[in-house]
């Protein structure tokens, strides 16, 4: 008996090491690391998605504001663009979900940000929403948060001296939103690090035209992955970006190995969860976006 358990526990030890050096063979962390230094990014790159709006409501300055105080090396931010063509920081498509605004004006049809001036947007509450859905994380200083611009998130990275991930948020929308952006980052002679990413490869063509020299990182969705395959979505893509932002189930070493392997870094979104950041940082991830840094900062930083 006890020889069979001693030949069990060799045999399963000699498949663990067989396992370990499968997902080193097929994605050596090493070509993810390397990408990555050539670009300045620090490894793993942390990212925070929509600030930290795992404490604070999403896309507001204090979950930008809360961002600083941890280790993270980007901002994220999702961009659109309003009816008289401000860009701000917000991301769903309309403003039901997490402003007040059906209840400040109950009698629009529709609650499409481009169906807005920013004035009238800068009358919302983008903070109540957050005390209302999660009461154990609530903060009365929440309450009257207003949407912010792509300026004022300027000039806190600026200050900071902290990254930009800047997400288009329905290109489609907003022809020329690429050029606007840019103009913008001109203006305010933003030099931090910064990055281009977008659903759209369309959009990350148009950033490209513009400002090549700026990485641009091809969000994939399931969705997306499941009609089209990951790896040809990278065939078709990898000469025109500089990495891919997978939805997490799709950061397993024989994905981020070929992504890799065409010269492309790989940005996991959204990791909330440490099991996850560690086995996801085994298999060769070299960043992840998280609403919870802290969780991050403890194991990278
Ligand atoms: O930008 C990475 C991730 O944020 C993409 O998904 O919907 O949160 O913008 P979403
Ligand atoms: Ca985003």
């Amino acid at each position: 008996m006890k020889k069979i358990i001693s030949l069990l526990s060799l045999s399963l030890l000699v498949l663990f090491i067989i396992l370990i050096l499968a997902v080193k063979i097929i994605s050596p962390g090493r070509i993810g690391q390397q990408l990555s230094k050539d670009l300045n990014f620090p490894h793993p790159t942390i990212i925070a998605h929509r600030g930290v709006s795992y404490e604070a409501p999403e896309s507001t300055m204090m979950a930008y504001e809360l961002a600083i105080t941890y280790s993270v090396d980007f901002l994220e931010a999702d961009l659109q663009r309003t009816k008289d063509g401000v860009i701000i920081v917000f991301h769903d498509d309309d403003l039901k979900r997490t402003s007040n605004a059906s209840d400040l004006w109950p009698e629009k049809e529709t609650y499409a940000i481009s169906d807005f001036t920013f004035d009238e947007l800068q009358q919302l509450d983008i903070g109540s929403w957050f005390n209302l859905q999660y009461p154990e994380r609530s903060n009365p200083l929440y309450e009257g948060l207003s949407i912010i611009t792509l300026h004022e998130l300027i000039e806190l990275a600026q200050q900071h001296h902290i990254g930009l991930y800047l997400e288009t948020k329905s290109p489609d929308k907003y022809p020329g939103i690429e050029q606007d952006i840019i103009d913008i980052l001109h203006q305010n002679q933003f030099e931090g690090l910064l990055v281009f990413q977008s659903f759209s490869l369309e959009s990350l063509k148009a950033f490209k035209s513009i400002q090549p020299d700026t990485p641009r990182v091809l969000l994939i969705n399931r969705d997306r992955a499941q009609a089209e395959g990951f790896k040809n979505i990278i065939d078709e893509s990898y000469t025109l970006i500089t990495g891919v932002g997978p939805v997490g189930y799709l950061g397993l070493p024989h994905n981020i190995g070929y992504a890799h392997r065409k010269g492309l870094i790989v940005h996991l979104y959204t990791i909330n969860d440490t099991l996850q950041m560690r086995l996801f940082r085994y298999f060769g991830a070299d960043g992840f976006f998280t609403d919870k840094p802290a969780l991050a900062n403890d194991l990278f930083r």
